[in-house]
C-alpha cells in the first residue's frame, strides 16, 4: 500500500483523476469500479473537465458502480444511479449501456446479486477499483464484521453510515435500511485499487485502516493484502497517520509519481 499526501481536498481529488485518465488513455477498454458519495463528487468533477477541455474519451470504457440502496428507484435523487449520471456519465461520452450498478429493484435480489458478480466476471474483471471510506470504515457498504472473502450481497447499514448519510434524506426515518454491495472478497480482486479519504472526520479510521491490524471491524484494512492499492489523502484526513513522513519520502522520490507532483 502507498499514501499520498496532498495539502487540500481539490488537490487530492486532482491527483486521483488524472490517475484515472492516464489509466483510461493506456487501456481505452478499461472497467472501471466506481463509488459514489460526497468525496467523489470532485473526482468526477475534474473528469467532467478534462473530457470537456482534454478530450479524455470514455466511448470505450465500462464501469461497475460498488453498490446500490435496496428498494430506490434509478429516477429517485437519492439512488446511486441518479447520483452516478448527474455527477459523471451524462456529461461525459460514454455508453450508458456499459455502466452497470447492482439492482435495488430486483424481486429476486440474491440472484441480482450473483448476476453482478456474473457481469464482473463477463467483462474480464474490474481494472481500476475507486473507494472512498465511510466513518465505519467501510468500502462500498461492507459495514463492520463483513467476511473478507464477501461477494456481492446485501447489507444492513449500520447507524454510524445510516447517520452519515441521512442528510441526504431528510432524515433517518426516510432512509434505506439496506444496500447491495460488492463484497470485500470483489473489491480485492480488482486489479488496482485506489482510496480517496478527504476531511478531519475521516482521520480516525483512515488511519485504523491503513496502519492498523487487519480486522472485518475495519473492512477498509483489508486493502492492507492488495497488491497495487494507493491511498490518496488531505492533510486533515492524513492527521492520525504516524508515518506520515515516510509515505511523504516515497512520493517524492518514486519516479512512478514523478509527473503527479
Ligand atoms: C459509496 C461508497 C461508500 C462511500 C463512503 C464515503 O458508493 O462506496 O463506501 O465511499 O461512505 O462517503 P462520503 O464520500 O460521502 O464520505
Amino acid at each position: 500500500m502507498e499514501v499520498i499526501i496532498q495539502p487540500q481536498q481539490e488537490a487530492a481529488a486532482h491527483l486521483v483523476a488524472r490517475v484515472i485518465a492516464h489509466e483510461l488513455r493506456a487501456n481505452p477498454h478499461l472497467v472501471l469500479g466506481l463509488a459514489t458519495g460526497s468525496t467523489m463528487e470532485c473526482v468526477y468533477r475534474q473528469l467532467v473537465r478534462m473530457h470537456r477541455e482534454e478530450h479524455l474519451d470514455f466511448s470505450l470504457c465500462s464501469t461497475f458502480n460498488l453498490d446500490e440502496y435496496v428498494g430506490l428507484i434509478p429516477a429517485d435523487p437519492n439512488s446511486y444511479r441518479f447520483y452516478m449520471n448527474r455527477h459523471l456519465f451524462r456529461h461525459v461520452n460514454i455508453d450508458e449501456r456499459n455502466t452497470h450498478l447492482p439492482n435495488g429493484m430486483a424481486d429476486n435480489l440474491e440472484e441480482a446479486c450473483r448476476q453482478y458478480e456474473s457481469l464482473i466476471k463477463r467483462f474480464g474483471g474490474i481494472d481500476f477499483q475507486l473507494l472512498g471510506i465511510g466513518r465505519a470504515g467501510h468500502i462500498g457498504f461492507n459495514e463492520p464484521l463483513s467476511a473478507l472473502r464477501s461477494r456481492t450481497r446485501v447489507k444492513a447499514l449500520t447507524p454510524t453510515t445510516m447517520e452519515q448519510n441521512a442528510p441526504f434524506f431528510g432524515g433517518v426515518e426516510h432512509m434505506p435500511r439496506r444496500a447491495i454491495t460488492m463484497g470485500v472478497g470483489t473489491i480485492i480482486e480488482a486489479r488496482r485499487c485506489m482510496l480517496l479519504a478527504t476531511g478531519a472526520s475521516k482521520a480516525t479510521v483512515l488511519a485504523q485502516a491503513v496502519e492498523g491490524p487487519i480486522t472485518s471491524m475495519v473492512s477498509a484494512s483489508t486493502l492492507q493484502l492488495h497488491p497495487h492499492c494507493t491511498v490518496v489523502v488531505d492533510e486533515a484526513a492524513a492527521e492520525k497517520l504516524i508515518e506520515k513522513d515516510y509515505y511523504r519520502w516515497v512520493f517524492e522520490n518514486e519516479p512512478e509519481w514523478e509527473e503527479y507532483r
